[in-house]
């Protein structure tokens, strides 16, 4: 046991060190933003109301603005037997996709309707979701995560949220 610690130690300054960065942005104020999108925050914020939340009570809404102006938005949808679960997030992404496949997202707002000391963060799976359709345009879009207290998160890019993501690239 000893013995292992100790070869263990010994590989470790054998090998490169790496860093990985990501920043983000924070504000209280939502006049920062462009007019459109404190429109699509008051939006999304409102549509919380919309989430099919019966089993966790955790509702979670979303809302995108296309390129071409439209807004659209989605909520978590749960279910009886769980993990057919599905979040804001992917629920919004695959009604935009599919409905405006030629269409562009510019920027996703996302909230939860629950008094927390911060803005959640999407999950692995949304994560996952978010840079295929960031890689899908071929362009990157912002994401914006609210608290219900006022907090918001900006993300240049869905990347930042998943660094080292598994893409098509591999395949
Ligand atoms: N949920 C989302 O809608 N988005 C996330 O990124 C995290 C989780 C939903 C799924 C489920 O309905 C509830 O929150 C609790 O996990």
């Amino acid at each position: 046991m000893e013995q292992f610690s100790i070869s263990f130690v010994e590989s470790i300054h054998l090998m490169k060190e790496h860093q990985l960065h990501i920043q983000y942005r924070s504000t209280t104020d939502t006049s920062v933003f462009d007019p459109n999108v404190q429109v699509l925050i008051k939006e999304t914020i409102a549509f919380a109301a919309n989430a099919y939340a019966p089993y966790s009570n955790f509702k979670v809404s979303a809302a995108l603005l296309l390129e071409n102006g439209k807004i659209l938005k989605g909520t978590n949808v749960e279910n009886a037997s769980y993990p057919v679960c599905i979040c804001a997030e992917r629920t919004l992404l695959s009604h935009a996709i599919s409905n405006y496949p030629t269409d562009k997202i510019s920027i996703m707002a996302i909230y939860v309707d629950k008094d927390l000391p911060a803005p959640v963060p999407p999950c692995g799976l949304c994560r996952q979701s978010l840079v295929e359709a960031e890689a899908r345009q071929n362009q990157k879009f912002k994401i914006l995560l609210i608290s219900k207290s006022g907090t918001i998160l900006q993300f240049e890019s869905c990347g930042d949220l998943l660094p080292l993501a598994f893409n098509g690239d591999f395949l």
